[in-house]
């Protein structure tokens, strides 16, 4: 059985930090103080969370993360808090962990082969407590909520925040409220939500329509708001690197490829990386690579044409979890990008389930967003962006099983009306209840 843990009882004094933080933003650099709830500056737009990176330097945190790799002993037995420092520097008797994290870097085997590139990991975020890269982000989201007394939480969702979102609440004994474009999610993670018990909106409209109605509902009801518009989610899944870079020894690779929806965990990334380097942990920065649908493309489009930022209306696309035209960390993650040298590709509908069916063939897996990592990094490499001999680092970003039903139309030629041909199917093979059959079905 999992094991679930929360920390002990919290206390009622006002939460301390262990290390100074402010909240920072973005676009004015205005600051903030980092225990009152706030998203946005008075400005309009989004928040950092700023650590004070002199008063970690002192702390030789390498040898600190080194010394907790494989710890049994809560919290830093979680692939998230191990790093508290550089997360959430929080008294521990807050913390809310399901022991996320701890996900394996996978050789890509057959996907590999398909991409043409012959070093190439695939970090399977997959395997995290709900299925999904969010709950890196969550378990530090919730535990900022309990740090600022919330006793409601909510979220708009393509899917996978509202799973973990409702796993994280259900641990902390709080209150989920979930916003989902009516009809719209993969059944894995609508399963997740109702199971887990978040009272489940669903919401005439899209998730963009989803996620501006979530933050005039939080807004107006003192609700703790946790989609990655919530600083502290962001670093959360900064996590998601700096396990990455444990596991290769602190060697950077030469790309991080990442699918953008929301473009909140290219933007987390990016961040732990600059923060990593500032602290002097690495020294050469990965280039990152963040790859759109081509349905649902709006940073892709700005970033080829050059032009200001423009939503993209009725985002389409068969990676639902990333069918979103006006992402809200947009600005963070184009930031990431520049500073990392890094890249912005799409990929068409085909070009992700050919992918996700070489990813899935090789017996690691993941569901269809996911799959932009292999499909963009494919890509890159045939136009001579990456190199055949580039150390690459793809982010499965949840499980195969999230989406079933994506799975069977392709490897049953159901995806037709969506202009995808099944091209390397798997077809299930119906037969009499006979030995003769089955011989015949096996090609004799
Ligand atoms: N991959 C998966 C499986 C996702 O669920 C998401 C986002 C992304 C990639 C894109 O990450 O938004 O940080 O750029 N899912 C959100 C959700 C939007 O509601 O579950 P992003």
């Amino acid at each position: 059985m999992a094991r679930v843990e929360a920390g002990p009882k919290a206390t009622l004094q006002p939460p301390k930090l262990r290390f100074p933080l402010r909240l920072r933003c973005v676009a004015c650099d205005r600051e903030h103080d980092p225990l009152q709830v706030r998203y946005r500056c008075d400005c309009g737009d989004i928040l950092d969370v700023e650590h004070d990176l002199d008063a970690l330097r002192s702390l030789d945190l390498r040898r600190v993360w080194e010394q907790r790799w494989g710890s049994r002993r809560f919290p830093c037995d979680s692939g998230v808090w191990r790093y508290r420092e550089l997360i959430l520097p929080v008294e521990e008797a807050l913390i809310i962990s399901r022991g996320e994290g701890n996900t394996r870097l996978y050789p890509a085997g057959k996907a590999g082969d398909y991409a043409g590139i012959d070093h190439f990991l695939l970090k399977h975020e997959g395997e995290n407590p709900t299925a999904s890269f969010k709950d890196r982000g969550m378990t530090v989201g919730v535990t900022a909520a309990r740090m600022m007394g919330a006793q409601s939480v909510a979220c708009a969702s393509t899917g996978n925040t509202s799973a973990s979102m409702a796993s994280y609440a259900a641990v902390a004994g709080m209150r989920a409220i979930i916003f989902i474009p009516d009809g719209k999610i993969a059944y894995g993670k609508l399963s997740q939500a109702l199971a887990y018990g978040g009272k489940t909106l669903q919401v005439r409209g899209d998730f963009d329509v989803a996620m501006q109605l979530v933050q005039e509902v939080c807004a107006k009801l003192n609700i703790y708001l946790l989609n990655s518009i919530n600083p502290f989610r962001i670093e959360g899944q900064k996590a998601i690197v700096f396990e990455l870079l444990q596991q290769l020894d602190w060697r950077p690779p030469d790309w991080i490829v990442v699918p953008g929806g929301n473009l909140g965990n290219s933007s987390a990334i990016a961040k732990g990386l600059r923060e990593l380097r500032d602290l002097g942990i690495i020294r050469a920065m990965p280039r990152l690579a963040v790859i759109q649908a081509e349905g649902a493309n709006p940073l892709y489009r700005m970033w080829a044409g050059g032009g200001p930022f423009q939503r993209v209306e009725n985002a389409e696309t068969i990676a639902t979890a990333i069918k979103i035209g006006n992402p809200v960390s947009w600005r963070k993650s184009l930031r990431g990008v520049q500073e990392t040298n890094g890249v912005v590709e799409q990929v068409s509908e085909q070009e992700i389930m050919d992918a996700k069916a070489w990813v899935d063939a090789a017996g690691i897996g993941a569901e269809p967003a996911s799959c932009c990592s292999v499909a963009g990094a494919k890509k890159l490499r045939q136009q001579g962006v990456i190199a055949k001999d580039d150390l690459v680092v793809g982010i499965l970003t949840g499980n195969l099983l999230k989406d079933p039903d994506a799975v069977v139309n392709y490897h049953t030629d159901n995806l037709g009306d969506r202009g995808i041909a099944s091209t390397f199917a798997n077809r299930p093979i119906p037969i009499e209840a006979t030995f003769e059959a089955v011989e015949r079905a096996l090609g004799g």
